[in-house]
Order: C-alpha cells, then sequence, then structure tokens
C-alpha cells in the first residue's frame, strides 16, 4: 500500500479526538483553533476554545466586541498579539466576506495575522480542500521519513509546500486525511526528541530508520 493511504488509515484509526474534528465543527471554530494551536499545547487550547466560541460564535460576534474584550478573554493562552490579530481577522471577515470565513488560500492569506500555515489549515480542515499543509511537525517527518535526516532544515514555504505535494494524492478527501494524518504523526510519534517508531505505520518506509538513524549535523537548527 501505498505511503499516503497508509498514513489515512492509521490516521482514521488512531486520531486524537479533538473539538475541530467534530463533525459539523464551524470554520470560523477551526479558525479561532489555529490561532490559538500557534503556540500553546492541544490540552491548554481546548477549554479556552471552548470558552471562546460560546462567547463569540461567529466572526460577527467577536467583530462587534471590543478588541481589548478578546485580549482578556484570551488571558493566559500567551502573546496576546494574537488575540488582537484574531479580532482584526474577524473584522475582515464581516467586513470583506459577509462574516464567512473565506476558503480560498489566497483570500485566507489576507487576513490579519494568517500565514502559509493557517490559511492552508482552514481552507483544508475546515473546507476539505487539496492543499499541502505544512507545520513543524509536517517538516520534521517529511525530513525523516523522505529525506531520511533526523531533522528538518530551516523552513522554506515554498520547499516544504512542494514537498509534501509530493504525498499528497490527487482524491480531495483522501488529501485531507493525509494532511492531518502527517500532522498527527509528528504529534505523537515522530515527535522531535523520542520517536515512538514501534508505533509508526510508516517505519517500514523511513529513509531515517532505514539508514540507522544517524544523527543531525552538530549545529543543525533544533526544531
Ligand atoms: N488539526 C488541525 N490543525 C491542528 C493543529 N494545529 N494541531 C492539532 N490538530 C490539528
Amino acid at each position: 500500500m501505498d505511503l499516503a493511504q497508509t498514513i489515512a488509515d492509521w490516521f482514521t484509526r488512531e486520531k486524537r479526538d479533538l473539538p475541530w474534528r467534530r463533525p459539523g465543527f464551524p470554520a470560523w471554530g477551526s479558525l479561532v483553533s489555529e490561532f490559538m494551536l500557534q503556540q500553546t499545547p492541544v490540552i491548554r487550547v481546548i477549554p479556552r476554545l471552548e470558552e471562546w466560541l460560546v462567547r463569540w460564535p461567529t466572526p460577527a460576534d467577536l467583530a462587534a466586541a471590543p478588541a481589548s474584550e478578546a485580549i482578556r478573554a484570551w488571558d493566559r493562552l500567551g502573546y496576546p498579539r494574537r488575540a488582537l490579530a484574531l479580532h482584526g481577522a474577524a473584522v475582515a471577515i464581516t467586513e470583506r466576506h459577509g462574516g464567512v470565513v473565506p476558503a480560498d488560500v489566497d483570500e485566507l492569506l489576507a487576513l490579519p495575522g494568517i500565514g502559509p500555515y493557517t490559511a492552508r489549515a482552514v481552507a483544508v480542515f475546515a473546507y476539505g480542500h487539496r492543499h499541502p499543509v505544512v507545520d513543524t511537525n509536517v517538516r520534521r517527518v517529511l525530513a525523516r521519513a523522505v529525506r531520511g535526516v533526523a531533522l528538518p532544515g530551516p523552513p522554506s514555504t515554498k520547499r516544504d509546500l512542494a514537498e509534501m505535494e509530493e504525498l499528497l494524492p490527487e482524491d480531495r478527501e483522501l488529501s485531507v486525511l493525509v494532511n492531518a494524518g502527517t500532522m498527527e504523526l509528528g504529534a505523537i510519534v515522530c515527535t522531535a526528541r523520542a520517536p515512538r517508531c514501534e508505533l509508526c505505520p510508516i517505519a517500514a518506509a523511513c529513509g531515517w530508520r532505514a539508514a540507522g538513524y544517524p544523527e543531525p549535523e552538530p549545529d543543525a537548527p533544533r526544531p
């Protein structure tokens, strides 16, 4: 079976039950969760996300609140500038997109606080589109499995996206699972410091494993 299908099947079996993976989770919730997950672990994001979506269930609800309220509600998530950017994104979505989170990557990229990762994560996970989604975890999985090295080099959006694109099947639904599964593999199996290769569905195809787990170059940046 090919790598993409193996990752998709593993994800379908093993994925964590997270709020943004539940059927019917709103696109706005995906956007808020991606903002929160940019600097905060999943376990601390979940309660905050749920409170946030009860208080501001749509972009228009957040846009109507003062930015200072968003900053206060962000509270212990860290980096209050992210809250300000999320409020700015809600205002832009309300004014420019009729209150509907856009599904188009370029439109998402034009919103405050949204970079290449978040734009594609929303287009893919909220709307089921076919794009490569690359975060730190994905970069590490690709470095190991595909390139056979311990750690990814410095980020390069263009190269990283091209590398993930290689792995993606044409089928849209399958490509969503491959994106999500590769992220999940990096988050819970192919971790930076203590990878659990015995649990890895693609260990047999892993270049890093086949090469005998070579160490990173001494001056390689830590992930
Ligand atoms: N699913 C979609 N985006 C995610 C993220 N940033 N972390 C964990 N699971 C996710």
